[in-house]
């Protein structure tokens, strides 16, 4: 699978930022891009602006969290289109605050989304990959999970669940031809990180080897390589895509 031609590829929270981004290079790449967010109106439009490039898109609405909703799209899709080739995980929120005054409620939505929500689609999608004996699933995790953040405690421990839940899916699927990989952005501008104060935004620009913060394209890039055959003999990983922020 060198070139994505025909591919079903799953994405989650693809309704804008990162997975929009990732949407348009896989489709560009000739996948057919299965769009899952919570907002109708941004699917919506996500949606036609794919289209009106020329590219296969669709449109999903569902909660990550929600495993009826989840199983429900992943059979109509694989009933529709045979395969399910790719699964993106991507959809994510940040509720941030120190521990000591984190609301429950904040920590569980967090977890929630970002880990919960990644073992229900992995668990719903595998069925098929492992029918098919092929697959690729892709976890989007973060710089925060392996360094750590001060006010970031249920994020970090959600993307750091993340790269261990990937190792450890790879370690179950490898021998079914299903290689899972994480990719750990750094700091990257999208609607999530553009609500920062400017001059946090410098501080950190400047701590980045590159000197710039990375695009959404940065990440989707590195997604279309582990989606790829170029890739092929690539399991288990989390590949930095920070500027060399960790090295
Ligand atoms: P964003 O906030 O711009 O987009 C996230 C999308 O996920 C939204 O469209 C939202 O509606 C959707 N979403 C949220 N909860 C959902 C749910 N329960 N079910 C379905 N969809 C849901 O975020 P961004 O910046 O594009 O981030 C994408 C991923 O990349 C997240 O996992 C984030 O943690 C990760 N990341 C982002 C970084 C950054 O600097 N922006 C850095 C490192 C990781």
């Amino acid at each position: 699978m060198k070139d994505l031609q025909n591919k079903q590829v799953i994405i989650t929270g693809a309704a804008r930022g990162i997975g929009l981004a990732i949407a348009g290079k896989f489709g560009l790449a000739g996948a057919a891009v299965h769009i899952i967010d919570l907002q109708e109106d941004a699917v919506k439009n996500a949606e036609l602006q794919l289209q009106s490039q020329g590219y296969k898109v669709k449109g999903h609405i569902a909660d990550v969290t929600n495993s009826d909703q989840i199983e429900t799209i992943f059979k109509n899709i694989a009933e529709e289109y045979q395969n399910i080739d790719i699964l993106i995980n991507n959809a994510g929120i940040t509720r941030d605050g120190l521990v000591m005054k984190m609301k429950e409620s904040d920590w569980d939505a967090v977890i929630n989304v970002n880990l919960k929500g990644t073992f229900i689609c992995t668990q719903k999608v595998c069925r098929y990959m492992l029918r098919q004996k092929q697959g690729v699933i892709i976890n989007i995790a973060s710089v925060i999970g392996i360094m750590g953040n001060a006010g970031q405690s249920n994020y970090a421990a959600s993307k750091g669940g993340i790269i261990a839940f990937t190792k450890s899916v790879a370690k179950e699927f490898a021998s079914r031809n299903i290689r899972v990989n994480a990719v750990a952005p750094g700091f990257i501008e999208t609607e999530m990180t553009r609500i920062l104060p400017q001059e946090i935004i410098e501080k950190y620009a400047q701590a980045i080897p590159l000197k710039r913060m990375g695009s959404a394209q940065d990440v989707a890039d590195a997604c279309l390589f582990l989606a790829s055959d170029y890739s092929a003999y690539i399991t288990g990983q989390t590949i930095h895509v920070d500027g060399g922020l960790i090295m």
